[in-house]
């Protein structure tokens, strides 16, 4: 899509689409600017849901139900006070607590995949899809066993928040997907009341801003949220940058040189190929920018990969420097919703890449070239077939 950004940036920044019905922004300040005002809404849930026809509406109210409570989705004073709340449980004490886990999820990996002596594998699936899936079931205290069931509930829901077309049976497994997930769930946060336990569950559990708590469907509703928000972009982040230094060998033998060139890489990587291209907006108050008018009701695409690109504040854009400096790419937004999982992220993305080069000094791209994903919101790819021993 950077073809294509380029000429939106210097062409139409503030574009209309007649096609999306939606406004388009893909320049740096741009972007910024609209993350950070209050005259853009997130609530773009209930727009499209009072839209449906009554039995759809009717199939959809237990997941909607629960979506409306997603932080990502709700705006001040509700998205404040829950903000609040969740900062109890997200401190970088809690997630600097995790990382001998994920060296554990990580070494592991690694070790079936030098155990099986296969050389060619898709490096997503066997490995980029694993970390985050499994970094977040143990957060959870989800069974690793349940991987595969987890995620068929979660591509069922997906079918409704990635907004996938032409299924003539998509609500109906949305509202299955929704409806096991949530028990699920429900029924772990029970538990763990009733029987505490140290962890991140426990500290979500008992999280209290000024003596107030979430809700027992709140904390359903944030352990979904934390299911969606943190896995695939987590795994683009994984095969992001596999892809990336394998496509650049001196930066690649740069970091192996020199491992305390991680953090610059894992910046870089987010910056040039971000894992999500958009964030989308409704307009709630009339809003002028670039000499345009956003008005009340209509939808925003702001591109946050177009911004990272741009090049009125990084020089040399399309460059895939890790040494870059400074680098302050907007790929967690910006603003009240930027990222809670951001440093887990980031703790994620350092160690599996780190290891993954270490344990396989020869790894190279396949000959079959990677797949990637054909949407408009995330970046990363489906396959990257990768030879572990070169
Ligand atoms: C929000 C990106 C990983 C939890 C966001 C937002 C972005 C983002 C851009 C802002 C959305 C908006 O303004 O509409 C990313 C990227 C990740 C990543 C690129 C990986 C590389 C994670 C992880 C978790 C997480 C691992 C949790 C385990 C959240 C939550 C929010 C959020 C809860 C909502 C915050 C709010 O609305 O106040 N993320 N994220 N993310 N992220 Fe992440």
């Amino acid at each position: 899509p950077f073809p294509i950004y380029a000429r939106l940036r210097e062409e139409d920044p503030v574009h209309w689409s007649p096609s999306l019905k939606s406004w388009i922004i893909s320049r740096y300040t741009d972007v910024r600017d609209l993350l950070l005002s209050d005259h853009l809404s997130v609530r773009r849930l209930m727009q499209f849901y009072s839209s449906l026809p009554p039995q759809d509406a009717a199939l959809l109210s237990d997941i909607v139900k629960y979506l409306d409570l997603w932080l990502a989705f709700r705006d001040p004073p509700d998205h404040t006070r829950v903000r609040r709340i969740l900062r109890h449980a997200f401190t970088p004490k809690a997630v600097d607590a995790m990382r001998p886990g994920i060296e554990e999820i990580v070494h592991h990996l690694l070790d079936q995949l030098e155990e099986r002596q296969a050389d060619r594998i898709d490096l997503i699936r066997e490995f980029a899809l694993l970390v985050p899936a499994y970094v977040i079931m143990d957060m959870l205290e989800v069974p690793r066993e349940m991987l595969a069931e987890f995620k068929s509930w979660s591509d069922d829901m997906a079918v409704f928040i990635g907004g996938a077309r032409n299924a003539d049976d998509k609500y109906h497994r949305a509202a299955r997907g929704c409806q096991k997930m949530s028990s699920y769930f429900r029924e772990i946060i029970n538990e763990r009341s009733a029987n505490p336990r140290p962890g991140f569950l426990m500290d979500l559990i008992n999280a209290r801003d000024e003596g107030d708590q979430l809700t027992e469907d709140e904390l359903v509703a944030t352990c979904i949220l934390i299911l969606f928000a943190g896995h695939e972009t987590t795994t683009n982040l994984i095969g992001n940058a596999s892809l990336l230094l394998l496509r650049h060998p001196d930066q690649l033998a740069a970091l192996r040189a020199d491992p305390a060139l991680i953090d610059g890489a894992i910046e870089e990587v987010l910056r040039h190929d971000g894992p999500t291209n958009a964030l989308v907006r409704v307009v709630a108050q009339d809003h002028e920018i670039e000499g345009r008018k956003l008005r009340e009701g209509e939808r925003v695409f702001v591109m946050i990969n177009s911004a990272n690109r741009d090049p009125r504040i990084f020089e040399d854009p399309d460059r895939f420097d890790i040494r870059r400096n400074p680098n302050r790419h907007l790929t967690f937004g910006q603003g009240i919703h930027v990222c809670l999982g951001a440093r887990l992220a980031r703790e994620e993305g350092r160690v599996a890449v780190l290891e993954l080069i270490k344990r396989f000094p020869d790894l190279a791209l396949d000959d079959e070239p990677p797949e990637w994903l054909d949407a408009m919101v995330p970046r990363g790819t489906r396959r990257l077939p990768v030879r572990l021993r070169g």
